[in-house]
């Protein structure tokens, strides 16, 4: 395993572009991670992994200022794999220049609910940074988590915009004992809260059963009961939306169905989806 600040440095290394593995994150890695870095290195010879907290996708100063930053931990745990990885740990500079420019995008639709609505030019942050890490990296193929699926069909999107060469393969998600999704940010919960967190799955997973024989307004209303039970969390949303536009399904029989949950618990925001 080698670990490259300077990208220059790193690219010396990447002499055969058609088999490059990348594996993009924010660092404070865990179980999800290893799951996408594993499957990279089981599909490409060489393997890229990138840890890079991204300023331009939080709209919220707090949230980035408290982001988990583990990076000592973070190598060790990738050592553990034992594996030939290149590791890229850039600052701001190397990968955006002097300026944090957002690039421009139109997404549609895609980026206009959800996570796009709640949070303020956050895709257009995260398409940023995705499309100067593909463009440097030049991977064949990159790995994303499920748990961020809006994430993902915006990466998806981009990368057939701007016609880059670049295979996306969606992984799926890696989940705690009580179901809660594995995420960065569960390192910033007490420990009753993690026990608590799993909520959210529970909820996607009954809701999942309901909705093949009741309402979809019927389900919004049992959802918003559960959330009105457990006042430690404030529901942000909660969604059944087609797979491919991520619009909210009116009816059960149109598009691929997909429920998406988003809730505070305490100061922390968690989200989750899962196939109906
Ligand atoms: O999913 C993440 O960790 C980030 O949004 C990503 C894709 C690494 C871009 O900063």
């Amino acid at each position: 395993m080698e670990v490259f600040k300077i990208y220059k440095k790193l690219e010396k290394h990447l002499n055969d572009r058609e088999n490059v593995g990348f594996v993009p994150t924010m660092g404070a890695l865990h179980r999800g991670h290893l799951s996408l870095i594993k499957r990279s290195l089981a599909d490409n010879p060489q393997t890229v992994v990138s840890i890079f907290v991204n300023p331009t996708q939080f709209d919220d100063a707090a949230d980035l200022q408290r982001y988990p930053r583990t990076l000592a931990k973070d190598l060790e745990l990738l050592q553990t794999l034992g594996a030939k990885l290149w590791v890229y740990t850039p600052e701001a500079a190397d990968l955006y220049g002097e300026s944090l420019a957002v690039g421009e995008y139109d997404f549609g639709a895609l980026t206009k609910t959800m996570e796009g609505r709640s949070r303020h030019q956050h895709f257009e942050g995260v398409a940023t940074v995705v499309e100067k890490l593909l463009r440097k990296v030049g991977p064949t193929k990159a790995y994303f988590g499920e748990k961020d699926f809006q994430q993902v069909r915006v990466i998806e999107t981009l990368v057939a915009q701007k016609n880059l060469q670049t295979q996306i393969i969606r992984c799926p998600i890696v989940r705690e004992a009580n179901g809660l999704a594995m995420s960065s940010r569960n390192a910033l919960l007490t420990t009753e809260e993690r026990a608590q967190a799993g909520l959210l799955y529970q909820t996607l997973q009954a809701a999942k059963t309901k909705f093949k024989t009741q309402s979809i307004d019927q389900i919004h209303q049992w959802v918003q009961d559960v959330f009105n039970k457990n006042p430690q969390f404030t529901l942000d949303y909660f969604s059944i939306c087609d797979e491919t536009h991520l619009q909210e399904i009116k009816n059960p029989i149109g598009g691929i169905p997909r429920g998406f949950i988003a809730a505070k618990l305490g100061n922390i925001r968690l989200i989750d989806n899962l196939s109906f």
